[in-house]
């Protein structure tokens, strides 16, 4: 059966990665998103507002709210205290995966290489963030890491487009694609932030 993280990269083909400044906007932020059809919302731990956001958008229904960036277990420990219902880190540390596996949260630690995934399967992980996905081989170094590590899963991000999307989505072993493009930075605009979604929920795969 599925794990618990692969159950919530089946929710949407893509999971936006939100930059937020204001916390006051992540409640529209997230019913805009929701509305659009993707209701997975990655909140990264990069700005003060991140997590009073995160608190927040589990207020809005069908909203999936997990945290990211999240570099060390202080930061897991905050992620959890906000209620985060999953994490996604830029890597993988041990000292990360160790709390992270101990806490049973749903986890997407990035990888990039044979030996990041091979520690992640140490750790008893099975699905992973491939980033940064663009710049470290892109679709090929993708092919050529999925075929040693069957059954292993992947949510490719960094550098993906809502026209790139698509290429990574008709890989086997991609259930979903993270991006930014959805929630693009300035003034809160949720007519445009539902309209990015709804193209980006269309994506689905093959
Ligand atoms: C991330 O943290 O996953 C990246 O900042 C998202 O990458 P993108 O901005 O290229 O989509």
């Amino acid at each position: 059966s599925d794990s618990a993280i692969e159950q919530i990269m089946a929710l949407a083909p893509v999971i936006p990665v939100i930059v937020i400044d204001r916390a006051e906007d992540a409640v529209p932020m997230a019913e805009a998103l929701v509305a659009g059809g993707l209701p997975v919302l990655e909140v990264t731990l990069r700005t003060p507002a991140a997590l009073d956001a995160i608190k927040a958008m589990k207020s809005v229904a069908g909203a999936v709210v997990g945290a990211g960036t999240v570099l060390n277990a202080k930061m897991l420990d905050d992620a959890l205290d906000a209620g985060a219902e999953f994490i996604v880190s830029p890597g993988l540390t041990d000292s990360l995966g160790e709390a992270a596996v101990a806490a049973g949260i749903p986890f997407l630690p990035g990888v990039a290489n044979a030996a990041n995934i091979m520690a992640g399967l140490d750790l008893g992980l099975g699905s992973f963030k491939f980033f940064p996905a663009a710049t470290s081989g892109g679709i090929p170094a993708l092919k050529a890491l999925a075929g040693p590590f069957g059954g292993v899963t992947f949510c490719p991000t960094g550098g993906i487009s809502a026209a790139t999307a698509p290429e990574w989505l008709a890989l086997d072993p991609v259930l979903c694609v993270g991006g930014s493009w959805v929630v693009p930075s300035g003034p809160l605009d949720t007519a445009r932030f539902e309209a990015l979604a709804r193209e980006a929920a269309a994506l689905a795969r093959p």
